[in-house]
């Protein structure tokens, strides 16, 4: 599954590429997920799961964890409850990434350091590394700002060192102390 998923990503760069344009990040439309996006997005989420975690998680737990997280309901609470910013972006009609902010959860040891945190931040493979990312974080940090809050956190697992790369180059601190035991912690300021 996860071959066949990494396989047309690269066909589609490639495809691409042979047409002589790569899509930039002004070429996405990006905009608050609505309760029509809920089916893509699950269809989404495990393109993207199984991509970023085909090589640290068992496929096993990947389909537990995308019917947990990704389950129907908890997709619509997550985009309909006021304290979250999901936002979905698509390229033409097609969803293409997704994010979203909401409360911070007290996961890890030591104080809390943020009141907001981002919780999914997953773009499919054929659409990463064109400014995107920075693109769909920088509209979730217009919405924090507005919240009120001048500072928020995300965890990334210690061996997704792509994502890793990613949030240093935009600010992200690391703080050990509120690690989990295969996750790190990170805060980005935004004053
Ligand atoms: C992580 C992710 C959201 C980044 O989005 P993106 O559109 O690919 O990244 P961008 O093109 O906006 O990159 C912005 C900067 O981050 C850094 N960066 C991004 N990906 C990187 C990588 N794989 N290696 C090194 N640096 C990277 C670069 O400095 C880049 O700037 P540059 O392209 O001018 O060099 C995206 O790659 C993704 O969805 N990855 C899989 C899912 C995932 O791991 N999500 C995070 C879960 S915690």
């Amino acid at each position: 599954m996860r071959q066949v998923h990494r396989c047309s990503a690269v066909r589609e760069r490639q495809v691409q590429k042979q047409r002589g344009f790569m899509p930039t990040a002004a070429h996405y439309l990006i905009a608050p997920a609505a309760l029509e996006d809920v089916a893509a997005l699950r269809d989404l989420a495990e393109v993207c799961w199984r991509a970023t975690y085909g090589d640290i998680y068992t496929p096993d737990f990947i389909s537990g964890f995308l019917a947990r997280a990704y389950s129907e309901l908890g997709l619509r609470h997550a985009i309909t409850d006021p304290a979250n910013c999901f936002l979905l972006a698509k390229r033409g009609e097609t969803p293409v990434g997704f994010g979203q902010v909401g409360p911070a959860f007290h996961a890890g040891n030591g104080p809390m350091l943020t009141q907001v945190d981002l919780h999914r931040l997953y773009l499919h493979p054929a659409h990463q590394r064109r400014g995107l990312g920075r693109r769909l974080l920088e509209t979730l940090e217009a919405w924090i700002r507005a919240a009120g809050h001048d500072r928020y956190g995300c965890y990334v697992h210690s061996r997704n060192t792509p994502a890793q790369a990613f949030y240093a180059a935009l600010g992200f601190v690391h703080h050990p102390g509120r690690d989990t035991h295969d996750e790190l912690y990170l805060v980005k300021s935004l004053a």
